[in-house]
């Protein structure tokens, strides 16, 4: 036969590839090839190709229905088993039109089980148009379920015009999940969480050779957290309660008196006094709490935006968020480290709609709040995204934000699960956030399934806590409460209303404050010395000085890569940075630094400079640590956290004017 159907076979091949590499016969120009029609019970309708009226598109594919369904999917045209792989980015693109003003649905979804996957839904008019949806990603990350797009149009009658449907490869890459990734968590939490520490212990100078030691790991520097609704009736159950918040967790966040229509029911008249007093209480607890939320521009309806927002005109609605974010960031300053400044701007799209659409509104609220507070870190925050997997939407939005000048310094995920997920989805959905390159924070995390054991309830807590705390881009985890009784999501509790525990409750506990904590009784070397591996936070370090246990009264931070040494001397009640094998010059140039973050002694921000400030910590031949530069600084202990490519690095240090 020679070469020449050789040369021919290659040659379609080429062609195939170039014009569309996953549908097949998505022109319609091979009659119905590669396309199924499908039909769910009472539904009516066919698929028919006919010439198209759009000028050289040749032929398009008609689906008429007669009966409609009780949902898009009871009548589609599909193709099944694609050929999507799990770590590429893909644009679906096409021609549609339809009789009349009509809907239909779009899903990139898997052929199986719950057949999730991407959905949209598109408006479409009689005039053809091309849509696209960019940054989509396989349905489900395990290649042996198979991949199925489909066009759904059963809810109403009517006719729908389809042409040159693709998938392309956009070419960029995501990080794949490996199926060995969740077995090697403690190989990365070893990795991103501890590190290797020696704790000298000194009395009025002199070393304390062989003496008994006891460090206590007090507070994670992974933020554990919990939403809180506290309640000034202090019975019981609040007492109860809030003790509860202070033994499993180490941080929180409002769930609903920051709320805007909480704080601002009256024009004008933003009452302070339940923040205030939530703040007073998350003190005496050691807790930070994030800032939840300056704008959710969802309706005004159950604490969304406030109702008097219902009136306004566009230029007042503007100015009213502007003096929103500005008062209340400008209250707050240095009190809270971080806001949620936007939250849910997928889904709750009244304030942005109403204001044009043109998500000008949202790079303005990162703005405002930036310039009210330069140290505060702001979040965006959306749902949907671990379990339902609209990362590409989010990314796109936060791009556009972020290039339209938006200061966003992380980025929120909900977590509200409401299905048995599957782990390496939600991990592949959390990779794809983190390859866009911001600090991660799962922002409002509950499991809630009706009817479910309580030990699967537990084991999935379990795998996603280890999910997120096995990755470096993640900082923090918030519950999104922990009480039955104080619970959006009542199924998704740790505690029944009695206080009774769940099996979750335990797992939690054990996770948090035995498996991922450091708690050690020792005694120290002839210098002194103490060494471990621990987890990265704050230590309670208590000295046993002849026969009396004696507590080192102020706290002591060990964190960050490599070895970490301090000394603690007893008596004068001083801890002292000495650590040989810190690369002292690598922190004071500028390339290894972005900021740096002065906290007083009980973990709050003080202030932070930013590289132009010309700030710099000079970490001395013997270990110590002082700050250079018109600092302003009162005289006293702090814990300076220096933030840089490379990771972040702390060091108490001791002002002395
Ligand atoms: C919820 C609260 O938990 C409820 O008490 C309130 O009635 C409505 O809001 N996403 C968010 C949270 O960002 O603010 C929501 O909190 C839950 C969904």
């Amino acid at each position: 036969m020679g070469k020449k159907p050789f040369f021919f076979i290659a040659l379609t091949f080429c062609m195939a590839a170039a014009s569309s590499p996953v549908i097949e016969n998505g022109d319609f120009e091979n009659d119905t090839t590669g396309w199924e029609f499908r039909l769910q019970s009472g539904a009516a309708g066919t698929l028919a190709v006919l010439p198209s009226d759009r000028p050289g598109a040749g032929n398009c594919g008609v689906v008429t229905v007669t009966t409609t369904g009780a949902d898009f999917y009871y009548v589609q045209i599909l193709q099944t088993e694609l050929a999507i792989s799990p770590s590429k980015t893909y644009t679906i693109a096409f021609y549609a039109k339809a009789d009349a003003a009509k809907p239909f649905q779009l899903a990139f979804q898997k052929g199986v089980s719950d057949y999730s996957g991407t959905f949209k839904t598109v408006n479409l008019t009689t005039a053809w148009q091309q849509f696209k949806f960019t940054g989509l990603t396989r349905p489900s990350p395990d290649t042996l379920i198979p991949v199925q797009l489909a066009f759904s149009v059963g809810k109403n009658t009517g006719t729908f015009y389809f042409d040159d449907i693709q998938i392309i490869d956009e070419g960029r890459n995501i990080t794949p999940i490996p199926d060995d990734w969740l077995i090697k968590a403690n190989e990365r939490i070893a990795l991103h969480r501890k590190g290797d520490f020696t704790v000298t212990v000194r009395k009025s100078n002199a070393v304390m050779p062989s003496c008994s030691v006891k460090v206590d790991l007090k507070k994670n520097e992974f933020q554990w957290g919990t939403a809180i609704a506290i309640s000034s009736n202090m019975d019981d159950n609040e007492r109860r309660y809030r003790d509860t918040a202070k033994k499993y967790f180490n941080y929180g966040t409002f769930e609903n008196v920051f709320k805007w229509s909480e704080m601002e029911r009256t024009q004008n008249s933003p009452n302070y006094g339940e923040v205030n007093r939530y703040l007073a209480w998350a003190d005496s607890a050691g807790w930070d709490l994030r800032g939840h939320t300056l704008i959710w521009g969802r309706t005004r309806d159950n604490h969304g935006m406030p109702s008097w927002t219902g009136s306004l005109s566009n230029a007042a609605l503007i100015a009213a968020c502007s003096t929103r974010v500005t008062r209340e960031v400008t209250e707050y300053k240095g009190r809270l480290k971080e806001y949620d400044a936007l939250n849910e701007p997928l889904h709750e799209r009244w304030l942005d709609s109403t204001l044009g659409g043109d998500h000008a509104i949202y790079t303005r609220i990162f703005k405002w709040a930036r310039a009210a507070d330069p140290a505060a870190e702001l979040y965006i925050n959306e749902y949907n995204i671990l379990e339902y997997s609209e990362k590409a939407g989010y990314v796109s939005l936060v791009d556009e934000l972020v290039k339209a000048g938006a200061p966003i310094d992380g980025i929120g995920l909900q977590g509200h699960f409401t299905k048995r997920f599957v782990w390496k989805e939600v991990a592949q959905n959390l990779q794809y956030i983190a390859d866009y390159g911001l600090p991660i924070k799962i922002t409002e995390c509950d499991i809630n399934i009706g009817g479910i054991p309580e030990d699967t309830l537990a084991m999935l807590y379990a795998t996603f806590m280890r999910i997120a705390f096995s990755h470096p881009s993640v900082n923090a985890l918030v519950f999104w409460g922990f009480w039955e009784s104080r619970h959006w999501r009542p199924n998704g509790a740790f505690f029944r209303s009695d206080w009774t525990k769940r099996v979750a409750a335990d797992s939690l506990y054990h996770l948090v404050h035995r498996e991922w904590s450091t708690h050690l009784s020792t005694v120290a070397d002839a210098s002194g010395n103490v060494a471990f591996n621990g987890f990265n936070g704050t230590y309670e370090i208590a000295v046993k000085d002849g026969a009396q246990w004696k507590v080192f009264p102020a706290p002591v931070v060990l964190s960050g890569k490599g070895t970490r040494s301090v000394g603690i001397d007893i008596s004068s009640g001083t801890v002292e940075l000495r650590n040989p094998s810190l690369d002292a010059s690598s922190l004071v140039t500028g390339a290894f630094r972005d900021h740096i973050a002065v906290f007083d002694t009980r973990g709050r921000l003080v202030t932070r400079f930013d590289k132009a400030a010309g700030v710099r910590l000079i970490i001395a031949g013997n270990g110590k640590a002082s700050l250079h530069g018109r600092t302003l600084l009162a005289r006293g202990a702090y814990v300076v956290k220096v933030t840089g490519k490379r990771g972040a690095v702390v060091v108490p240090v001791l002002v002395m004017k």
